[in-house]
């Protein structure tokens, strides 16, 4: 059987400031509820789901469709290397290194020496100022433009025809290699330009990230034999560590469609995707309305995408940290993120509240593929939020096995009175299969349906866990029917020993089709009643 996880980052989508935020000046700072009042979001998708349920986000609906929590971040930090990181299960006690004065005399000494060349500007600067006011001079003396920004990034910029690309690709390497422990910074960067003053930076640009300090879920799963596919930057922000799959794309739309794609895929394992739009276009642009058209073309898409989901599909949306568009501030903010599950075997409108951390998330994956956790950090909250039917030993029949055995049950009805004859076959937890048959009265009132024969059968026999229950009917003699769906009767006693999860399949061995308890029996009456 295949599994598979899909993560969604939408990057930069907090829902709320942190208790900390006053430390990193973000009091107050509120993404989604930045945006999510502008007339250009319209997100019926993750509303259904629940995002609007989450604890502190305010306006949910009364059943939403998803298991949901907010999540905080342990590490100090609010960046997205560490965001992402924390999300895979590495807390990082110290925020990557910036740099606001430039690099010490140790980092440039250690550079010097391992490039044999000089270094210019050595400072926080844009990237577009730093090749007109410095190029000249590098172009005479080949001396590296090393320069930094707001964020943990050491920039090289180099004349293409004064250092060729591959080499100060090699460069950039060596820089990384110093760049390690307190000087780890997110990223090392090659800015190539060329042409003449006030020069031009070409397409070659290519960051070169810092190594997770620590094992991943996505090392764990690569170990245990998974595919690890990454859509978006992710590949960029692991320093491509445990990544089986890479998937470039050019904005949120073609994550989203690439990603889509992806759920054809016979792959086993999890598809890792960051939409980066969020963030760099809009959030820190502070474009209110842009961000606000971006969610809404993203719930659209994810229409799309949840149509697609097979029944063992897990789906997580979350984010990295925040970057609220409508504060003064172009920075990122200290929030907390969003996590919606969603999928067949999710349990519907499970609030798990505020929980203390992102590594949850990498908790949560690993146990679903039953992967030791050994030192990722988090905790799994695989159990509360997933239905029986998930935790199925592999030896469970299929849903076609079942329906076999519901059609194979079919055929022992005694149904002389009405010649319709049923067939049902009810899986237990355990993966143990009762069956059970229509049996008729010649006084019509002692029927009793197929499915109760074989609930009232696993019932007597000490049974009580059920995942899931295939039924089968047609006319004595004729085909089955298309569709043969439970009694009422039949309903009211799956939900007297089922959760409103239990799965029912509907149909023929040959073509047959999932069903949730609470499809079929909307606002039931149980125990929970009286
Ligand atoms: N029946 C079942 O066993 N299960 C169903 O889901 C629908 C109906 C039986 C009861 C009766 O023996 C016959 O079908 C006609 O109602």
């Amino acid at each position: 059987m295949s599994k598979r996880v899909f993560i969604i980052v939408l990057d930069s989508m907090g829902i709320g400031e942190l208790p900390d935020a006053h430390l990193w000046h973000d009091e107050g700072s509120n993404t989604l509820g930045a945006i999510r009042n502008h007339e250009n979001f319209c997100c019926p998708n993750l509303t259904k789901m629940g995002l609007f349920n989450i604890d502190g986000v305010g306006g949910g609906i009364e059943k939403p469709t998803a298991s949901f929590a907010r999540l905080g971040e342990v590490s100090m930090g609010k960046d997205t290397t560490i965001g992402h990181w924390e999300i895979a299960g590495v807390i990082s006690p110290e925020p990557l290194p910036t740099y606001p004065n430039g690099f010490p005399e140790e980092v440039l000494d250690a550079i010097r020496k391992k490039t044999g060349r000089g270094i210019l500007c050595n400072l926080p600067y844009s990237g577009t100022d730093v090749i007109r006011d410095f190029g000249e001079e590098h172009v005479k003396t080949g001396d590296l433009i090393v320069y930094t920004s707001a964020d943990s990034v050491l920039q090289i910029a180099a004349h293409e025809d004064v250092i060729p690309v591959p080499e100060l690709y090699k460069i950039c390497e060596d820089v990384r290699e110093i760049m390690q422990g307190k000087h780890g910074v997110g990223r090392i960067i090659a800015r190539p330009f060329n042409g003449v003053h006030p020069f031009t930076r070409t397409a070659n640009r290519h960051d070169f990230s810092l190594t997770p300090p620590k094992t991943t879920m996505l090392d764990l799963l690569q170990k245990a034999g998974y595919d690890t596919i990454s859509v978006g930057k992710i590949v960029d922000i692991f320093a491509g560590k445990s990544i089986s799959d890479s998937n470039r794309i050019k904005n949120n739309r073609d994550g989203m469609n690439i990603s889509i794609g992806i759920e054809d895929r016979d792959f086993n394992g999890l598809c890792f995707i960051n939409l980066v739009d969020f963030d760099m276009v809009y959030g820190h642009r502070n474009d209110v309305p842009g961000y606000a058209k971006a969610m809404t073309e993203f719930d659209q898409q994810l229409g799309v995408f949840i149509d697609k989901m097979r029944d063992d599909d897990l789906l997580i949306i979350t984010a990295d940290h925040g970057c609220d568009p409508a504060t003064p501030s172009t920075d990122h903010s200290r929030e907390y993120v969003p996590m919606i599950l969603y999928g067949k075997h999710v349990k519907a409108g499970v609030d798990l509240k505020t929980r203390r951390s992102y590594s949850d998330i990498a908790a949560t994956v690993l146990d679903y593929f039953n992967v030791p956790q050994e030192d990722v950090s988090g905790e799994s909250f695989l159990k509360e939020t997933l239905s029986e039917s998930a935790f199925l030993p592999d030896s469970a029949p299929s849903d076609a096995k079942l329906m076999e055995f519901a059609a194979e049950a079919q055929k022992r009805a005694y149904a002389p009175y009405s010649r319709f004859q049923v067939g049902a076959a009810l899986l237990t937890a355990e993966g143990k299969v009762y069956q059970g048959c229509n049996i008729e009265n010649a006084t019509y009132t002692p029927t009793i349906c197929a499915e109760r024969t074989a609930f009232f059968k696993a019932i007597s026999e000490g049974e009580r866990n059920f995942a899931k229950l295939a039924i089968a009917g047609g006319r004595e003699g004729e085909a089955l029917s298309d569709l043969c769906a439970p009694c009422g009767v039949c309903r009211q006693v799956m939900a007297e020993f089922c959760s409103p999860d239990f799965i029912i399949v509907l149909g023929t061995p040959e073509k047959y089709k999932e069903y949730k308890l609470s499809e079929l029996l909307p606002e039931m009456f149980t125990k929970k009643d009286l």
